[in-house]
């Protein structure tokens, strides 16, 4: 059995389609969810879905061992959904091409630091892009930069708002990111 731990700063949705799927399944395992943010939507989702959802901070993450030793007796991979800080290097090394992230446009196009959520989908929308999408891919050193796992494009009507662009990603990000991170694992051994 594989034992995967989720990040998450935000609402959680991604985490929660995430548990979901790999509920009744025989090589996945969902360890817990951890958060960097105390007041996320993503702690009341793991109260109702049963699993543990642990916060932490930043000195806890980014400036000492606390998580990564946490992570080394927990995981095997690590699920990034909707996460907003940067993977510390040691973690990186810890876990090489063992930490998934997704993002919501097609890299290499609006990624980087300060790119992330609304932020993309304002960029987007601001340059006319007549498609969008997401990006899955293994987290390095850098923001959004890994090699990419898998791509999957929308279309877009110059009326969608961002909200409407968001909600098309979202739709996306539900059908693909499961199935992804399973083929992953699998694909591991
Ligand atoms: C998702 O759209 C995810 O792709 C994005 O944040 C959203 C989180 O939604 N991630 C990034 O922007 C990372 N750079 P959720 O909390 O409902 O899953």
């Amino acid at each position: 059995m594989k034992r995967v731990v989720i990040f998450a700063s935000g609402a959680g949705s991604n985490a929660e389609n995430i548990i979901k799927y790999f509920e009744n399944s025989s090589h996945v395992s969902v360890q817990k969810v951890f958060c960097n943010k105390k007041n996320a939507g993503v702690f009341d989702r793991c109260l109702h879905l049963n699993i543990a959802c642990e916060w932490f901070s930043r000195e806890e993450f980014s400036y000492s061992e606390v998580i990564l030793n946490k992570l080394k007796d927990q995981a095997d991979f690590i699920v990034l959904a909707g996460f907003l800080w940067k993977i510390p290097e040691p973690m990186v090394k810890a876990f090489p091409n063992k930490i998934i992230n997704i993002h919501p446009a097609l890299l290499p196009k609006y990624g980087g630091k300060g790119m992330y959520g609304m932020n993309v989908h304002k960029a987007v929308k601001d340059n006319l892009e007549k498609e969008t999408g997401i990006t899955i891919h293994f987290v390095n050193e850098h923001y959004d930069d890994g090699a990419i796992i898998f791509q999957a494009k929308t279309e877009l009507e110059t009326s969608d708002s961002p909200e409407d662009i968001a909600q098309k990603i979202h739709a996306l990000e539900y059908k693909h990111f499961p199935k992804i991170i399973e083929e992953t694992i699998l694909k591991d051994g």
